[in-house]
């Protein structure tokens, strides 16, 4: 007897620790994903928790995306899987989004762009191999990564991260041009976490169930496209 039920999709989620990310994994794995998430620390957090109640679904890697030798060191590993869904979600604001860029420091400039920009761009140059050949590479960005939507300013540093990632992002579409794959920038709207602040208009429960059917939907069309959660494309 053969089992004819197809395997079930699977997702390497980077950045699930909290928040969003965490909040992807749990949708993914209610949806019958198998859910590779990674956290930055080795143990103690929601995904750790996630895991421990899904152990068939849900299982947990170590990665700080700021660390190119963590990254290689996931590469080696994974190195003979292969998943549907490839999704960066890592991501930092910083602390005082009306500073100028004449008050923001330049350790904190270094930080963000690191983390926002570099390291998840990094981490898809790396891993984007593991992505099945019709599969989709994705990363979460930011409405104020849009240069074209920015009217009002603030957040400079922030905005400027994020709309470097589109950039860096519009560069690796570019060069694989004649790929089957799905290419996303994916700006989720202002949700109320940890990043987003307390101020947030949306909870994590409205707004989650939209961020995956995006990110399924999208699997169908290759090619990048920069979209907010609703599937609407967001100007550069
Ligand atoms: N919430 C919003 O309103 C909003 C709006 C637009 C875009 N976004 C974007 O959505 C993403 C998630 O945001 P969130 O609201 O869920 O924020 P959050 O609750 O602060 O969670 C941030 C996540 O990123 C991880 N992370 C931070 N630095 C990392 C690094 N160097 N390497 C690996 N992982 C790292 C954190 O891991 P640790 O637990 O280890 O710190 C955590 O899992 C970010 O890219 C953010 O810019 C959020």
């Amino acid at each position: 007897m053969h089992d004819n039920t197809p395997p079930a999709p699977s997702i390497l989620l980077v950045g699930a620790s909290r928040g969003l990310g965490h909040a992807m994994a749990g949708e993914f794995a209610h949806r019958g994903w198998t859910v590779l998430g990674t956290a930055r620390s080795a143990g103690g957090t929601a995904l750790h928790e996630l895991a421990h109640q899904h152990p068939d679904r849900v299982l947990v890697e170590t990665l700080d995306v700021t660390h190119a030798d963590q990254i290689a060191a996931l590469r080696q590993r994974l190195d003979r899987r292969r998943f549907d869904v490839l999704f960066v979600n890592a991501g930092i604001t910083h602390a005082a989004p009306d500073a100028t860029m004449a008050e923001v420091d330049p350790e904190a400039f270094s930080r963000v762009m690191l983390t926002n920009a570099f390291g998840p761009m990094r981490t898809i140059e790396l891993l984007g191999e593991l992505v099945t050949e019709r599969g989709l590479i994705g990363i979460m960005s930011s409405g104020q990564g849009s240069v074209a939507n920015n009217t009002l300013g603030g957040r400079d540093l922030y905005r400027g991260s994020k709309a470097a990632l589109n950039m860096f992002m519009r560069s690796y579409a570019a060069r694989h041009a004649d790929s089957a794959r799905a290419l996303l920038l994916l700006a989720p709207g202002w949700i109320r976490t940890e990043l987003g602040g307390p101020d947030a208009p949306f909870t994590l429960e409205q707004t989650i169930p939209d961020i995956v059917d995006c990110i399924v939907a999208k699997r169908a069309r290759p090619g990048l496209e920069y979209l907010d959660r609703h599937g609407q494309t967001v100007p550069w």
